[in-house]
C-alpha cells in the first residue's frame, strides 16, 4: 500500500472535501461533524465521479397521521452526497446508498499524524 498526504486537518472546515489523486486512483476526504470520512471516488452504479457530487443533508418526507405526505424536511443527523452522473444518493459517514444499503461506496482507508491527513490506497 502507498500513502498520500491529503493535507493539514486544520485545512478542513466541517462540512469541506477534498479529492486526492493517489496514483492511478483518487479518494474523496471528507469531513462530517468532526470527524473524516473516504471513499474511493468510484460510484457504485457505473463509477462516476461520486466524491466530486454535491453535498445536501438526507431530505426525508414525513408521513402525517391521515398518511400524507404534506411537506419534506432535513435529517440533520445525516449528509449525503449526490452521484453527479445519475444522482444515487450515498451517506458520507457509512458510503451507504440512501435506497439499498446493499450498494455501498468502496472505504479508503485514511490515518492522522502530527496534524497530516494520510490516505493509503
Ligand atoms: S455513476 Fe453514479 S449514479 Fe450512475
Amino acid at each position: 500500500m502507498t500513502e498520500y498526504n491529503a493535507g493539514r486537518v486544520s485545512d478542513y472546515a466541517d462540512g469541506d472535501r477534498k479529492v486526492v489523486v493517489c496514483g492511478e486512483s483518487e479518494v474523496g476526504v471528507f469531513k462530517i461533524d468532526g470527524e473524516f470520512y473516504a471513499w474511493h471516488n468510484r460510484c457504485a452504479h457505473r463509477a462516476g465521479p461520486i466524491c466530486q457530487g454535491r453535498i445536501m443533508k438526507r431530505v426525508l418526507e414525513p408521513v402525517a397521521e391521515d398518511h400524507t405526505v404534506r411537506a419534506q424536511a432535513y435529517d440533520e443527523a445525516e449528509f449525503n452526497i449526490v452521484c453527479p452522473w445519475h444522482g444515487y444518493e450515498y451517506s458520507i459517514k457509512t458510503g451507504a446508498h440512501q435506497g439499498n444499503p446493499r450498494i455501498r461506496l468502496r472505504k479508503a482507508e485514511i490515518s492522522i499524524r502530527d496534524g497530516e491527513i494520510y490516505v493509503r490506497v
